[in-house]
């Protein structure tokens, strides 16, 4: 008897894990807002090779997702499924616009014994309803995949949902930053920060100033390791350190990005962070120089002179090539970390405070106030082009540039304070969404040197960003969230993704799904998530499964 039962169980599981086929799992990440399973009857869908892709006529927006999806379907299940605009047979996968909902980015995929509906309030709602069937699928050969029948509601909680990446403190490549990019579409995310310029390297090219580039881009050396005991007794790696995207390859990348639904925000970090570009031209520091593009992390006291013209000529012509390759209305302007040693010393910064009339007050020096005035001039110069900025929260010492949007990394306070003050905000705390932080305790363990911190997985995953002491009115001010990735310590693209992945789990909660917290039934789905890391070859860390 005993037997008889063992083997129909063996013939059941058989029968079930081969005949019936493998089920989809709809519990993915980020969680959608509402999954109802069984109200379009109990009938599956059942996937085969013959099922067909079918989207809208006249729609080229349409045409991509639906290669996307017949793409990721490949990618997970080996099945090539053929799209078009014509249902020619049923059952199939249909692509739909017009799903009525405020929100643009909103979709619903409706799965029926007779098909899947994937629809979407836009292109761009329909493409996050591929990105949730991708990740539902099972991975691996199956000789048939099925749905069982589903009514999933979904919209993005923060229409900003960001990740920077920093390739001035190490260079990475065109196609690393194009797999960046896919990562972050994996993610649901729709805004690439793209940290292009630094003390370290200048990254872009721009036509009118040739030796941003021959010059600004290349490093003697980089610094190998921490400074010890913070001290600058450094230790040099003795390798030049170079690169930089032509106007070319960043008109590329901005496609490719915009293919996603992924808007490039450009930061031109300034008046700080710039001695590759004073390494290029020395006229535009307070001291003039000579200055060499630095071989060290670290803020620096050389900066752009805010008393000199030619510094503001130089701003507005590199501005001018930086909105003709980025359709972003965000620009980002840095304003982060911009000591004011050089300008306090500067005959030519003193003229300017004079000329203008800025004075100290019990709130803020001179100095203070004149970097007010250069990003108040930056934000004037690119709104009259239909731009607005983006800064950090240093530039609300002084007074913000009215309609700037800030960007709260020193933690949560300078995003409370712009917020109260009716400013639009993104949060990027730097104690929960700073990814070059370690995300171990145990620093000796880990792989790679990161700059230090502590943010693992459940820390991101219970962060809310939006602060339990501002206001309704004040809390729709926190437009979005954003996760940062600086690279001092990041030196190739196994890293990179070392240190997103799978934190940007997390952060997709956030950013997308909102709400309650489940940490338990987040890591169930973080489990079955990081699968599809392994079948993309991503390098990921594993602390948040021990
Ligand atoms: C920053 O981390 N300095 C914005
Ligand atoms: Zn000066």
């Amino acid at each position: 008897m005993k037997n008889y039962f063992a083997l129909s169980f063996l013939l059941l599981f058989l029968f079930t894990g081969n005949v019936k086929g493998q089920k989809v799992d709809y519990q993915i990440v980020p969680l959608p807002k509402e999954i109802k399973e069984g109200t379009t009857g109990n009938t599956p869908f059942v996937l085969m090779q013959s099922t067909r892709i079918v989207y809208p006529k006249h729609n080229k927006q349409m045409q991509r997702n639906a290669e996307f999806l017949s793409e990721y379907v490949k990618d997970v299940t080996g099945y090539s499924l053929k799209i078009g605009t014509r249902k020619i047979k049923s059952p199939a996968i249909s692509l739909t616009l017009g799903l009525q909902s405020s929100n643009p980015e909103a979709y619903s995929i409706n799965i029926s014994e007779a098909g899947i509906q994937i629809q979407g309030a836009s292109e761009a709602g329909v493409f996050y309803g591929i990105q949730a069937l991708r990740k539902s699928m099972p991975i691996g050969k199956y000789a048939q995949i099925e749905f069982p029948s589903v009514e999933i509601n979904d919209y993005p909680e923060f229409g900003y949902r960001g990740a920077l990446l920093d390739i001035s403190r190490h260079f990475f490549t065109k196609e690393e930053v194009k797999e960046y990019i896919d990562m972050m579409a994996l993610h649901n995310m729709n805004r690439f920060h793209w940290h292009l310029t630094d003390d370290q390297g200048w990254r872009i090219e721009i036509k009118k100033y040739p030796e941003l580039t021959s010059i600004g881009s290349q490093r003697k050396e980089s610094q190998n390791g921490y400074y010890e005991n913070h001290e600058r007794i450094l230790k040099f790696d003795g390798i030049p350190h170079g690169g930089f995207f032509t106007q070319d390859d960043i008109k590329e990348v901005v496609a490719y990005a915009a293919e996603r639904y992924i808007t490039i925000i450009p930061e031109i970090d300034l008046p700080g962070h710039m001695v590759s570009a004073l390494a290029s031209y020395p006229e535009l520091g307070c001291t003039g120089g000579p200055y060499n593009v630095w071989t060290h992390w670290g803020i620096s006291e050389d900066v752009l002179c805010a008393g000199n013209e030619k510094t503001y000529q130089f701003l507005t012509d590199v501005f001018d090539e930086i909105m003709e390759l980025f359709p972003s209305t965000y620009i980002h302007i840095g304003g982060d970390e911009c000591p004011k040693t050089r300008w306090a010393q500067c005959p030519k910064c003193q003229a300017k405070i004079k000329a203008e009339g800025i004075k100290s007050d019990d709130k803020h020096t001179k100095e203070e106030y004149l970097q007010s005035y250069v990003m108040k001039y930056m934000s004037d110069y690119l709104s009259e082009h239909g731009r607005k900025i983006i800064g950090w929260d240093e530039i609300l010492e002084g007074e913000a540039a009215p309609g700037a949007t800030i960007m709260s990394w020193r933690g949560e306070a300078g995003g409370i304070e712009a917020a109260r003050l009716g400013h639009d905000v993104i949060m990027v705390p730097n104690n929960y969404l700073y990814l070059d932080y370690y995300q171990s305790k145990d620093y000796e363990s880990e792989p790679y040197y990161a700059i230090g911190g502590y943010n693992p997985v459940d820390k991101i995953y219970n962060y809310n960003p939006l602060p339990a002491s501002l206001n309704e009115t004040e809390k729709a001010h926190i437009i979005g969230v954003q996760a940062n990735l600086w690279t001092e310590y990041i030196k190739d693209f196994k890293q990179v993704e070392y240190m997103i992945l799978p934190r940007w789990g997390a952060v997709a909660e956030i950013q997308w799904t909102g709400g309650a917290k489940d940490y338990p039934a987040f890591l169930k789905r973080l489990d079955k998530f990081v699968k599809l890391y392994q079948a993309k070859g991503y390098t990921y860390a594993k602390h948040a499964f021990q």
